[in-house]
């Protein structure tokens, strides 16, 4: 890269000698002035300009530190990079805890480099200049806009260890350590930090599967995703449920028969149905099913309707959120099911007492792939505020 001195020098200053000269008259003592006032202005312009783009022997540690950081606002990797030696013992250890060797550094600012939209002040808060090592620790605001208008800010530490390299200053060591992670808003000072937006996300990315990989949920995922279930809110506290418990594969396929046997029964007796309708709501019955029935576990849920008749479907679809956003959570996916599940069939399948009534059937597996979220109305479409009155 052609320096901005150099281009001044070698360039536009002869240039502009040329032109003054052949203007044919004698250079005056106000132009004369002009001219060196010019002249001046430009080459202290062209040394602040290559001071902010490049490393040189004679800087303080200091200014080399402030180098690296006008160098990374600026996403200037080949600046940068005369800041970083060019040693092998050279380490990043990055805010999600990875270290990586100056390659992967090349690489992680190459990347970071391509992306807009982000900012990054930095407050110095200690410099320490020896004679062959030095450091500084500093704070890095780093500020990225998201697609949704939102600021994800994460703070952190940064550690730089220089060393003197052939008169220079250059960085061996970049320890990143996370202070803060959170999400602002716009024209708010509301903030969410991670674990809160996690949870809104993980509600967010819930979606109905209906095929599955046939990978094993582990027992003790099942567990977790049961044991979250039974914290929902109950009428009277109580706590209603039973999560009958279906991973036997052959157990399984017998179910998906018995489904399909009554899905045809049913369309069959249907009176308002033509034959051709009736074909083809068995044949998309049938395909549906078997997709369904590909999840390698099957939760059915019940309540017992004895203490409160009215309430325990309430508490029963309380419970089927929680344990669906538990499973999100762990990476599964679920499903709300009643349509090709009805009660008369399930609850004689597992011998169901009387007193119980379904809820769902819920499978719980790995999606053959996570499905769009379907169409969603806007939240305005929900909220009366105080009252309808007037509405
Ligand atoms: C009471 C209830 C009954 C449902 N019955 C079925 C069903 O029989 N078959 C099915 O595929 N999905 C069923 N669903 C899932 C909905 O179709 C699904 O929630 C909706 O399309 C929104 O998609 P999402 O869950 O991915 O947000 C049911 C959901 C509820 C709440």
């Amino acid at each position: 890269m052609v320096s901005i001195a150099s281009f001044l020098f070698s360039v536009l200053v002869p240039n502009l000698i040329g032109q003054i000269w052949s203007a044919g008259d004698m250079l005056s003592t106000k132009k004369t002035f002009l001219f060196l006032s010019f002249f001046f202005v430009l080459t202290t312009l062209a040394q602040a300009g290559d001071e902010i783009t490049r490393n040189r022997p004679g800087l303080s540690l200091r200014e080399t530190f402030d180098l690296y950081v006008r160098t990374i606002q600026n996403s200037d990797l080949q600046g940068l990079f005369t800041t970083v030696t060019d040693g092998d013992d050279f380490f990043f250890l990055t805010s999600d805890g990875r270290i990586l060797n100056r390659d992967e550094y090349y690489e992680f600012h190459q990347g970071w480099f391509k992306e807009t939209d982000w900012e990054m002040p930095v407050e110095l808060l200690k410099v320490r200049e020896g004679k062959e090592y030095g450091y500084t620790n500093a704070i890095f605001y780093y500020r990225a806009k998201t697609p949704n208008g939102e600021t994800y800010n994460l703070d952190s530490y940064f550690t730089l260890i220089f060393r003197k390299e052939d008169g220079m200053w250059k960085v061996v060591a970049d320890v990143c350590t996370p202070i803060k992670r959170y999400i602002s808003l716009p024209d708010t000072d509301i903030e969410y930090d991670m674990d809160q937006m996690y949870l809104l996300k993980t509600i967010r990315g819930r979606r109905t599967v209906r095929k599955y990989k046939p990978d094993p949920v582990p027992d003790e995922h099942l567990k977790k995703i049961l044991d979250a279930a039974r914290y929902a809110p109950t009428a009277g506290n109580a706590q209603p449920w039973k999560f009958v418990v279906i991973k036997d594969r052959s157990r399984l396929d017998s179910l998906s028969q018995v489904l399909l046997k009554s899905w045809e029964q049913r369309i069959t007796a249907h009176e308002g149905l033509d034959k051709e309708k009736k074909k083809s709501y068995i044949e998309s019955g049938r395909e549906a099913i078997k997709d369904a029935m590909t999840a390698p576990v099957y939760i059915m849920v019940f309540v017992d309707t004895t203490a409160y008749p009215k309430y325990a479907l309430y508490d029963g679809c309380l419970a089927v959120e929680n344990l669906m956003l538990a499973a999100k959570a762990l990476g599964y996916g679920t499903g709300f099911f009643t349509t090709y599940f009805p009660e008369e069939v399930l609850k004689p399948f597992v011998k169901a007492p009387d007193n119980l009534q379904l809820v769902c059937a819920t499978p719980i597996g790995i999606p053959q792939e996570w499905p769009e979220m379907p169409g969603k109305k806007s939240l305005d479409e929900f909220i009366i505020h105080e009252s309808f009155e007037g509405k």
